[in-house]
């Protein structure tokens, strides 16, 4: 005898399946909020043939991203970034993905990556020259190119400046192309090469792999030659391939986390240097991007903010000198906007689970092959957690109110064993490129400009973010 299955409440019960789809595809991040606003903890609703089950709950978000992680898979929409991403650490599942996570996670333990700390100020400076003639910028755009040119910088010495335009674009149509693959169609039409988009995807694809392969062997051969040395995380990419490679040095060169030693079975082949780079490429440079842009626009609709931020900036750093790694323990009010900023508009906005056996949530079995989604933008607006929950307001962040609330009710980083591996770098240079830009410019809303949200991958303001700019006086 089948069992039925016992379904959490949802708008399905209710609702015809076209109009919901409907309204999911308009304005998912509405549709989210209300039915979890309306259903509570876990509700279920059926996108086309797809069975959705929403978690808003810090103890059941924890388990599946922590805890339970081995009974789910990213699912199959992701494996469609492979064309781009090919087999890196946000597209590989398992076993592999457990590999390559313990080679690549040193690379970007927090002592390791402070020596970017310089490049994130140097390249966030430049702007004034970008700036100096200008009276309105789209500070999206600006963010892009100047997160761009600190990944390239950072992950391969590589100065985009003068051909920022050229990896930008390539990066950017790879990145709608990206978008394009979350439409429920996009693996069909990806089968077709004609279609523009899919071959300019192509082109672009071709554009990066040619630089990244030129700089793989470039680096090699300036390594073995031992002529120069380098400091990027490519480099680090390389000497962690060589590392597991040459049996004893292993145990001490890379951590595994459960100790066990990496067999030369681990070896990265350039295909796979390749593909991390892209990986974090894409990965490291939009979402950081959108928080900033989303951080100057909230500074700008809230002077009170604004003046405690430039204070505690005035208060830390002499006006003759540009902000570093050391200065950031001290500047705990800039870590707060940033952590508010990312509460409001989470760059990553939601994250989805593919089930693979059966499993239980509260009183429910989610059969597998069902979709679990966890929304980052639900959760950190949600009153229970949040007082006012739409309010800006840094202060929020206490160290005892940010003891008291549960881990999950703020994850704009995800968790667990696919935690974001660049964590540390983002906030690093979220606090240092807020400290170098807000002393010396002060933004304000072009009037008239729409802010309207567009959760795509990422949650970008839909029209850009137009603002006008003032040269402050330091
Ligand atoms: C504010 C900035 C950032 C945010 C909000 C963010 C958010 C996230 C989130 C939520 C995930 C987990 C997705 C999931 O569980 O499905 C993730 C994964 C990842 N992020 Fe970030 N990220 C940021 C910056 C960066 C940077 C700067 C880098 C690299 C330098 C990076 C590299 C990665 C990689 C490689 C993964 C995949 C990890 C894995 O699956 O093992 N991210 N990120």
């Amino acid at each position: 005898m089948t069992k039925t299955i016992e379904y959490p409440p949802g708008p399905s019960h209710t609702m015809r399946p076209f109009k919901l789809a409907r309204e999911f595809l308009h304005d998912p991040i509405k549709t989210l909020q209300n039915i979890s606003h309306h259903y509570g903890d876990i509700s279920y609703f059926k996108l086309g043939r797809q069975h959705v089950y929403l978690l808003n709950n810090p103890d059941y978000i924890e388990k599946v991203l922590v805890y339970d992680h081995r009974n789910f898979t990213k699912g199959k929409r992701l494996q469609l970034a492979k064309a781009l991403l090919g087999e890196g650490l946000v597209t590989s599942e398992g076993d592999i993905h457990n590999r390559q996570r313990r080679i690549i996670q040193p690379i970007f333990y927090p002592k390791q990556i402070t020596i970017y700390g310089r490049v994130i100020t140097d390249q966030s400076a430049r702007l004034d020259q970008r700036w100096k003639n200008k009276d309105s910028v789209d500070i999206l755009t600006e963010m892009m190119h100047l997160t761009l040119s600190i990944i390239c910088k950072s992950v391969l010495n590589y100065d985009v400046e003068s051909e920022a335009e050229d990896v930008g674009k390539a990066l950017s149509i790879c990145r709608n192309y990206s978008k394009r693959l979350q439409n429920p169609l996009g693996h069909v039409l990806n089968k077709i090469p004609i279609l523009p988009n899919v071959k300019g995807s192509r082109k672009a694809t071709e554009t990066l792999d040619k630089l990244v392969y030129n700089l793989i062997k470039e680096r090699r051969e300036g390594l073995e030659s031992n002529v120069k040395s380098y400091d990027d995380l490519l480099t680090r990419l390389l000497q962690a391939q060589d590392a597991t490679e040459s049996g004893p040095t292993v145990n001490n060169t890379t951590t595994s986390p459960r100790g066990t030693a990496l067999s030369s079975a681990t070896r990265v082949s350039d295909k796979q240097v390749r593909d991390e780079v892209m990986t974090i490429f894409i990965a490291g440079h939009e979402t950081t991007a959108n928080a900033l842009t989303w951080t100057f626009y909230l500074l700008s609709q809230n002077p009170d903010v604004e003046k405690r931020l430039l204070d505690e900036l005035a208060s830390i750093i002499d006006s003759n000198r540009t902000p570093t790694v050391d200065d950031i323990p001290k500047l705990k009010f800039t870590e707060k906007v940033l952590r508010e900023s990312m509460r409001l508009y989470p760059p990553v906005w939601t994250i989805g689970r593919s089930v693979d056996k059966n499993y239980t949530v509260g009183k429910y079995i989610v059969p597998s092959g069902s979709t679990i989604m966890m929304s980052q933008y639900v959760m950190h607006r949600d009153p229970r957690y949040f007082d006012e929950p739409d309010r800006f307001d840094p202060e929020r962040w206490s160290s005892e109110a940010r003891s008291s609330l549960p881990r999950f009710s703020y994850f704009p980083f995800g968790g667990g064993i696919r935690a974001c591996i660049g964590e540390s770098f983002a906030w690093m240079e979220g606090i240092l490129v807020i400290a170098t830009i807000a002393r010396r410019w002060k933004m304000s809303l072009v009037p008239g400009h729409r802010v309207e949200l567009d959760p795509a991958i990422t949650l970008r303001p839909k029209y850009g973010m137009k603002m006008n700019l003032e040269r402050r006086n330091v």
